[in-house]
């Protein structure tokens, strides 16, 4: 059996991957591909906030409003995400490293209708 023996006093060294690009409060950036393209996005932005921030702008939103507690319900902004079994609001689901996001896909128009 193996035991582990954790050492507190040794300092975690990392290595200086250059400058962090962050965002006026902060947030540390990253990018994504949406639509074929590689975008920049801030940790806590909502793809639909991506998607406006780098000049996507067709992507249908009927409930997301500032004003309003977010809610997702309308489902208008469905993209797909490689990965994931179904189409997600992108006013809800928030960005992450490496996602690759599609918000013109043939398979969301049924979801819209249903
Ligand atoms: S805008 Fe309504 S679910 Fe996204």
């Amino acid at each position: 059996m193996a035991v582990t023996i954790r050492d507190n006093l040794s300092p975690i060294v990392q290595e200086p991957t250059g400058p962090v690009v962050r965002n006026e409060v902060g947030h540390p950036s990253f990018t994504l591909t949406m639509d074929g393209k590689t975008v920049q996005a801030y940790e806590g932005q909502t793809l639909l906030s991506v998607a406006i921030d780098n000049g996507i702008t067709d992507i249908p939103n009927l409930c997301d409003d500032e004003k309003l507690e977010p809610a997702a319900t309308c489902r208008m902004c469905v993209v797909h995400i490689e990965g994931e079994p179904r189409p997600l609001p992108a006013c809800s689901t928030a960005a992450l490293p490496g996602m690759v996001v599609t918000t013109k896909h043939i398979s969301i128009s049924p979801a819209i209708s249903n």
